[in-house]
């Protein structure tokens, strides 16, 4: 199974999760500080990001875990706080455009291409203080953010991810609160969240086309989080609609606007509107895009970024009582196959990515695409041998190749999650997700790799896998 000649292959990080250096060198707090040193036991054993992988001073450790998997693309993610401490442009931190121009660089010496993210869910508390992705102000913000990182990396950084999937994001941080700042909107915070983001993405993406596309010739996209989303029973209508309602309410939400015309889906809109009217709200609790936003918003992406772990079954369930909640906004109820084996929240469904893809050439005009994260965790820290979790990745790449061979998908990068083991958000370090083993104990933090580090690297080499359809 010989994958197209030039195909990317590639691992995955993002700067709080590995980093560590919370405070070094004049980089201000971001939200997940702020939150992961209140304690109170919303991340698994009050573990902090304060140290993680130790990335900001073991950079040349990472470097060497990816020369040895012979990665042709890395995708890291920038530290906003590290590089502007409260935020904003009116303060830049020296020491940070040091630390991520050595990567870059030393990238581009290697042969591996940079794929780079401004922003995987690490907001500097400077701008959470101020209403975070609930206020406006935001949008403005992060345009000179991001006009700001093209400026200094772009000559050398050709692939750019604004919002490390703002549906999560929007979901977690501002709809149920388990993500900073840890306060609960339920029907309202994710929506308002979402509509600030996509905003903010598109005046990025117009600054970038105005101001750098000339002469930098790169690419900018968001990521998106998908789960194949399946009807329950494949013979009943109202289960075939709601699994479509699911997926119009996670990626076509952001997806539709930003690749087709600027604006939700119809089903979104209508599903909302009448919920919240029933709910006695004056409007909808969904935000609308003005006519000149929409015209700002449309086709603001250069190719399209989609992170995949795993699926569900979707099941028709009404709300009849009006109650308030994404799920029942979108009046499903979703669950797992029994059949299907786990770790932790991932069903193992390696056909579920190549439903995505191709749901995705259909939906979205072919466009290119990169799946820029997909992983599968370890829960036993002591061993090494992760034979099971190859076999799950093994599975994966079959199906791409069939998603690339059959359906005739543009996929052209694919990025496990992730080089190393690191910080997991509310799991802590409980939950593993590295090609690379890390040991939080030890000061060094040694980075050893898992059986699938050393499978990935044949996989790389060979650029396929042995056998055929
Ligand atoms: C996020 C990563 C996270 C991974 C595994 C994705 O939603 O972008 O930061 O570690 O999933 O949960």
């Amino acid at each position: 199974m010989a994958f197209p000649a030039g195909f990317g292959w590639g691992a995955a990080t993002a700067a709080y999760q590995v980093e560590g250096g919370w405070d070094a060198d004049g980089k201000g707090p971001c939200v997940w500080d702020t939150f992961t040193h209140q304690g109170g036991e919303r991340v698994f054993k009050n573990q902090t990001g304060d140290v993680a992988c130790g990335s900001y001073t073991l950079w040349e450790e990472d470097l060497k875990c990816i020369k040895q998997l012979g990665l042709t693309h890395y995708r890291f993610s920038l530290s906003w706080s590290r590089l502007l401490p409260d935020g904003t442009t009116g303060f830049i931190n020296q020491k940070g455009i040091d630390y991520y121009n050595k990567i870059i660089d030393d990238l581009l010496t290697n042969g591996v291409t940079p794929i780079v993210t401004l922003y995987h869910f690490d907001l500097p508390q400077a701008l959470e203080d101020q209403g975070g992705w609930l206020s406006e102000a935001i949008i403005e913000r992060f345009d000179k953010y991001a006009q700001f990182c093209f400026s200094t990396f772009g000559d050398r950084v050709k692939q750019w991810i604004t919002i490390n999937e703002p549906n999560i994001l929007a979901m977690l941080a501002y709809e149920l609160g388990s993500f900073p700042p840890g306060i609960p909107h339920i029907g309202t915070g994710g929506y308002q969240a979402a509509h600030n983001m996509i905003k903010a993405h598109a005046r990025s993406w117009h600054s970038y086309d105005s101001l750098f596309r000339k002469k930098q010739k790169g690419m900018v996209t968001l990521s998106i989080f998908a789960s194949w989303l399946e009807p329950a029973d494949p013979n009943s209508v109202s289960d075939q609609e709601a699994a479509k309602r699911a997926i119009a309410f996670h990626l076509d939400f952001f997806a539709k606007p930003i690749f087709i015309d600027g604006d939700y889906p119809e089903v979104v809109k209508s599903q909302v509107a009448s919920i919240s009217k029933k709910q006695g709200y004056p409007s909808s609790r969904l935000p609308e895009f003005t006519e000149e936003e929409k015209k700002m918003i449309k086709g603001t992406a250069d190719f399209f970024a989609v992170h995949y772990y795993t699926s569900r079954l979707v099941k028709y369930q009404e709300n009849k009582k009006g109650e308030l909640g994404l799920l029942q906004d979108v009046e499903i109820e979703f669950f797992p196959d029994p059949s299907w084996k786990n770790i932790d929240w991932i069903y193992v469904v390696p056909w579920g990515i190549r439903k995505v893809l191709k749901y995705i050439k259909d939906t979205y005009n072919n466009p290119v695409i990169y799946i820029t994260e997909n992983g599968f965790p370890q829960l036993d820290p002591t061993s090494l041998d992760d034979t099971h979790r190859w076999e799950y990745f093994r599975q994966t790449f079959q199906e791409l190749f069939k998603a690339i061979q059959l359906d005739k998908v543009n996929l052209q990068v694919y990025c496990a999650w992730s080089l190393l083991d690191n910080f997991e958000w509310n799991q802590g370090y409980s939950s593993r997700f590295g090609l690379f083993h890390v040991d939080f104990e030890d000061p060094a933090r040694p980075r050893v790799p898992y059986t699938s580090a050393k499978e990935y690297a044949k996989i790389i080499r060979n650029n396929g896998l042995e056998g055929h359809l």
